[in-house]
Formats: structure tokens, sequence, C-alpha cells
């Protein structure tokens, strides 16, 4: 750009790979946290008052009280596919630009949707506590009787690029698919994943496994509330790799408490990174921190994605003045 102006100022709000943080130091002065932490919004604002653009956690938040004071502002790229932390349109009216990384982590998530549908029917957590304890003291034939998955009825709410990256894998393990979606998918995405549209009430009814693979927005905040896991049968479990707030972590407690439900597998809650001690105290339960992208060279591939998005967006690098995943342009 301008040869003789001062290089954009750009805020990385938690560690990044250093080989990736190397290509934003080709264009801008970077500053970068070197520990995570969880950023509040007078921070954010504090962080980004002199700052042109930021790479963003998905916990991140950006609202019309963090914009009103960072006037140099141009670009946030979010480090992730959610961008529940992101008030997009107060972005939109300042005409601050907003990107996600949508497609590098479909797979590697859908991979840990099945990781925590096998080890919750499975107890595989649970049998693991129990062996690490002592607790193991041989042979047992009624030890750890969990449930099957093959055969078992799956069902997706959701069926964007993850949930149809889920629906896929149930073949091999001859499983039905069922699922739910704001809209019916394409009939060539339905083929591809063997999946059956039904309503939301017979997607609760029918499922074995559900597994939560929404957005958060205002519409789907608490789609699956103590109302909808009445519907659900006895024996099925629920998994939630999406967002927390999707499910009503009050509700849900209640209903392995009382075994309304088998059991579930959760990646994400309401309130991160706090999880409900009632929760903890569950055996029917497995629960991880958030890992659901967690592979290695996913992670890699989300935070190239973004720095490609940000380089792009303040008009840098091969794709100047058009970053390839904008927020609201698809
Ligand atoms: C996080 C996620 O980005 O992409 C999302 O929306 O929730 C995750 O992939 C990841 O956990 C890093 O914060």
């Amino acid at each position: 750009m301008n040869a003789g102006a001062p290089r954009p100022r750009i805020w990385v709000s938690r560690p990044l790979f250093d080989d990736i943080l190397a290509r934003l130091r080709e264009h801008f002065d970077v500053d970068v946290e070197s520990e995570d932490r969880d950023w509040t919004r007078p921070q954010m604002a504090e962080k980004l008052r002199d700052k042109t653009g930021a790479i963003l956690g998905v916990a991140d938040p950006v609202d019309a009280s963090v914009i009103a004071q960072t006037p140099l502002l141009r670009a946030v790229a979010n480090r992730g596919v959610g961008y529940n932390n992101l008030d997009v349109a107060a972005l939109a009216k300042a005409g601050i630009v907003a990107t996600n990384t949508p497609g590098v982590l479909d797979e590697t998530t859908a991979d840990f949707a099945w990781a925590l549908m096998l080890a919750t029917a499975r107890r595989v957590t649970e049998a693991e506590r129990f062996l690490r304890a002592g607790q193991w003291k041989g042979m047992s034939f009624h030890i750890m009787l969990g449930g099957d998955v093959h055969g078992k009825t799956l069902g997706v709410l959701g069926m964007g690029r993850i949930g149809q990256a889920i629906a896929r894998r149930a073949a091999g393990f001859r499983m039905p698919v069922i699922y739910h979606n704001r809209s019916r998918a394409a009939a060539g995405i339905e083929e591809d994943c063997k999946a059956r549209y039904v309503d939301r009430d017979t997607l609760l009814r029918e499922a074995d496994f559900l597994v939560i693979a929404v957005p958060m927005t205002a519409e789907t905040k608490h789609a699956i509330g103590a109302a909808e896991l009445t519907l659900m049968k006895r024996d099925a479990y629920l998994i939630n790799i999406a967002r927390g707030g999707v499910v009503d972590d009050t509700a849900l407690v209640a209903a392995l408490k009382e075994k309304r439900i088998a059991g579930a597998g959760l990646d994400v809650f309401e309130h991160e990174p706090v999880v409900p001690d009632e929760m903890l105290a569950l055996d029917n339960v497995v629960l991880t921190p958030h890992i659901g992208s967690a592979s290695l060279a996913t992670r890699r591939a989300m935070a190239s994605l973004a720095v490609d998005n940000l380089i792009a967006a303040l008009g840098y690098g091969p794709d100047a003045g058009r970053p390839p995943n904008v927020i609201g342009a698809r």
C-alpha cells in the first residue's frame, strides 16, 4: 500500500502458531498475546483502541460498546467457524469487515462428534476413571454395560457442513440417519448423507443419538430444554459439539440425574469454561473442553485461513480486498 505510511497495527487475542503469525508480520505490526485468557468487552476495547485489525478467538466479544472505542478498526478475523461472539450488525454498520473459517474444520469436528458418541455410549471415560482409581479387581461379565452405537438411529439437528460430515460417517455403523434443519437440505445432500428429513419433534422422539450441529443464534438458544429432553427416548444420548447455549444446561443436568435420557457427550457448555458442579458429579456424561476442531492440522488450517482473511480484508496479499470468508457475504 502507501510506501511511506506507518504499518497498520494488528492484535492477535490469543497465542498462534509462530510460522503463521510470521505471514501477518510481513504486512503489519503485530501485538500477540502470549497466553490464552478470556477478554471482557472493556478489555477488548482497550486492546483494539489503536488497532486496524485483529485475529480473534470465538469467545472474544466485539459489539457496539467495543466498536465505539475503536476508531481505527477495519477488520476482525475469527479463527473459528462460529461467530456468536461478534455483533455482525454493529460491525457492518461501522464498516468493519468480519470473517470466519468455514470448511476447514468440518471433518475434524465430525470425527470428534463420533468420538463423543462412542465414548458416551460405551462409557469410555467412566471406565478409564474406574481403572485409574484402582477399582478394577478382575474380569467381570457385568462391568460397564453400555449402549450400542451400530444400527441405532442417528439424529442430526443442523444439516450444515459439519452436520453433513457427521451424517456421512453413519454408513459404516449401519445407522439410519434422520435430520432436522431450518430449511430442508438439497436432494443431493440428502442422498450423499443417506439422511431423511423429519420435523423437529420426530427427530427428538426417534433419535437414539441426537447430535447438535446448529450455530448459536437468537433462534437456537435453548433449542434443547426441558420440553425437548422429555420427548427423547429414555435410552437416547445427547451429543453437543456446537455451542453450549443451544442446550439448557440446567434442564440437561436434571434429565441426566433422573435418567430421563441415557447420557450425554458434551464438548461445549453454556458458561465456558465453567462446568456446573452437578454435571461434573454425574457419571453418565462425557465432558471435554471445547476441542472439537483440535487436531493439529485443522487448528493450523484455521489459523492460516484467519490470517489469509485478515491480510486480504486490509487490502494486502494476492486476494487484496477480496477476503475469502466474509461473514454475511454468503
Ligand atoms: C473454536 C469453534 O474455534 O470454530 C468454532 O466455531 O467453536 C472451535 O473450532 C476452537 O475451539 C478454537 O477456539
